[in-house]
């Protein structure tokens, strides 16, 4: 969800103003996916790298999540959608924690769209985790070396029970991942736009959904291969 501070910036507006116009744009977006029935939909709220911003900001954001979460909880559950946050939760503030915990206990049993919240996130730590604590349950003998798999891994990452993902899209203009789901996206289509996040909507994701229902996944077999198992 790049690209809230240009969009300010172009208005002549502080950055804070973009960021609230992007949680617009992630609600509507958040409502199209769940209309089109996406089965998991992950939004990357805050990187582990953005506590590097100003502290104005970072305080800023925060209570806007604090906000954003409060509002939009009791439609969030009344549309069965699942809500779960992903990241090292622990160095939040504690208005935020009590948020994400109710957020995440309420819609626990929900079984339509899942939402994961990627905050305070960044792909690298997901994976240093999963590899501690294998490793702390192969020294507690729970684990044996052995049983080490991609499956195994999967299941000591923040998203084990989760489909691969299918899309990745970023907005903003800039063609990197910056950290972002690292283990998950081996094999996900990769979109990028240079709409500022503010201005996503349905229509756009609509035309990358199209763009990509067109194109081959072909997970190393060759062309043929694929389309003989059509
Ligand atoms: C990137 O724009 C956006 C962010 C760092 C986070 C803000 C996300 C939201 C407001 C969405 C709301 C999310 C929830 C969970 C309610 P940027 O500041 O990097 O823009 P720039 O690259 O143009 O400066």
């Amino acid at each position: 969800m790049d690209g809230n501070g240009r969009w300010a910036r172009q208005r002549g507006l502080p950055r804070s103003a973009g960021h609230q116009a992007g949680v617009k744009a992630t609600r509507k977006t958040v409502e199209h996916c769940a209309r089109l029935h996406t089965e998991a939909l992950t939004i990357y709220a805050f990187s582990s790298e953005n506590w590097r911003r100003p502290e104005t900001e970072v305080n800023f954001l925060m209570e806007l999540f604090v906000k954003a979460i409060s509002s939009e909880l009791n439609k969030l559950h009344e549309s069965n959608i699942r809500v779960r946050f992903i990241g090292e939760l622990s160095r939040f503030p504690s208005a935020l924690l009590r948020e994400i915990t109710l957020a995440t206990e309420k819609t626990a049993d929900n079984t339509g769209m899942r939402l994961n919240i990627a905050v305070n996130y960044g792909g690298r730590n997901e994976l240093t985790n999963a590899v501690v604590s294998i490793a702390r349950k192969i020294e507690s003998g729970e684990l044996d070396s052995k049983s080490i798999t991609e499956e195994l891994i999967l299941q000591h990452t923040w998203l084990p029970d989760c489909p691969e993902p299918d899309l990745f899209v970023r907005t903003g203009g800039e063609q990197r991942l910056s950290n972002y789901l690292l283990w998950h996206i081996a094999y996900t289509e990769l979109a990028f736009t240079d709409t500022l996040w503010p201005d996503f909507d349905g229509d756009e994701l609509d035309r990358i959904i199209e763009d990509y229902s067109n194109r081959q996944r072909r997970f190393g077999q060759t062309g043929d291969q694929v389309q003989k198992t059509k």
